[in-house]
């Protein structure tokens, strides 16, 4: 493989057309945004900088990794020549069946066609394109160029060349690669959300407040971020997302969104995005808000 294809500009797009990039292959990055896809550029420029800053890359290779970039706002003339498209376009089930018959029609007859989605089923995908054996889930965790974990999502139909074709391409992005089978939530987030709305029911049912519980789940489990924190990070509307799509994919009623979750996105606390979530950022500072805030 070594023409990529990368479906949108944002967040997980650009870090995927970076990562690739880095390690030398030949990526054209699609967005129906202008605007994404110059901001895109620029992030990528301002993390290669990071990266020179730590003695990981030089201002040459920085030169390089640009050039290799080739931005498009036309997804056919952008995955024509693609071997491996990797679709991160907005986490939305009707946007990306579109997308995927798009890229069924315009790829080569034998290119891979990847997910990026955090949740939605890479079956149902599948079934939109005429090649559900070449249609795969390839689940990078932001930032992209950071973090080693590659989820790789094997769908009803994925065939085993597939799915060994692209384990062995995480490889070379220096990636680590797991494989996974396609129920909902996948790995990551069957564990990671669950947690995540525990934390928000030990906060519902006044267990503890925000601070308490972050700091029980930092110190006392050694995560990094505590689960409340975490959540402001990724969106709480995403957290919601993604639980309604666990407690619809198993029909267990242990998968439901607590209801402080869903009472917080439909009062519009997403989190950072929003500047209050289980934390108050309105100040340019992180407050957790008491408590009590979370009863009324
Ligand atoms: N943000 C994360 O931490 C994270 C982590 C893992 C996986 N994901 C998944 O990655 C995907 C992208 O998430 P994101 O956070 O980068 O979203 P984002 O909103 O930052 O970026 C999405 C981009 O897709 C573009 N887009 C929308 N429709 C398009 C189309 N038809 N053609 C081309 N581009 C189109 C938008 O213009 C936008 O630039 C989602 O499926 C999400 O679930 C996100």
């Amino acid at each position: 493989m070594n023409k990529i294809a990368v479906i949108g500009s944002g967040t997980m797009g650009n870090g995927i057309a970076h990562t690739f990039a880095q390690f030398g292959y030949d990526v054209n990055l699609v967005d129906i945004s202008q605007e994404a896809l110059n901001k895109g550029l620029t992030t990528i420029a301002k993390n290669i900088d990071r990266q020179i800053a730590k003695g990981s890359l030089t201002e040459d290779d920085k030169t390089a990794i640009l050039n290799r970039i080739h931005p498009f706002s036309d997804l056919k003339e952008g995955v024509a020549e693609a071997d491996l498209t990797v679709e991160a376009a907005t986490e939305n089930l009707e946007l990306k069946l579109k997308i995927f018959r798009q890229l069924d029609a315009y790829s080569k007859a034998d290119a891979i066609l990847a997910s990026n989605t955090s949740s939605i089923s890479i079956t149902q995908i599948a079934a939109v394109t005429s090649r559900g054996k070449n249609v795969i889930g390839m689940h990078f965790m932001n930032p992209v160029p950071v973090m080693k974990l590659v989820e790789v999502i094997r769908g009803y139909a994925t065939s085993d060349e597939t799915t060994a074709a692209v384990m062995d391409l995480s490889l070379k992005l220096g990636k680590s690669p797991v494989e996974v089978n396609d129920y909902a939530g996948f790995i990551a987030n069957r564990i990671l959300m669950p947690m995540i709305n525990e934390a928000i029911f030990s906060l519902y049912e006044c267990v503890a407040g925000v601070e308490e519980i972050d700091t029980v789940m930092k110190l006392g489990m050694a995560h990094p971020m505590g689960p409340l924190q975490l959540a402001d990070f990724i969106g709480l509307d995403v957290c919601l997302a993604i639980m309604k799509v666990l407690h619809e994919g198993f029909g267990n009623p242990k998968y439901a969104p607590c209801p402080l979750l869903v009472n917080m996105v439909m009062a519009g606390k997403k989190g950072i995005k929003s500047g209050e979530g289980f934390y108050d950022y309105s100040n340019g500072t992180k407050e957790a808000r008491p408590a009590a805030k979370f009863l009324s």
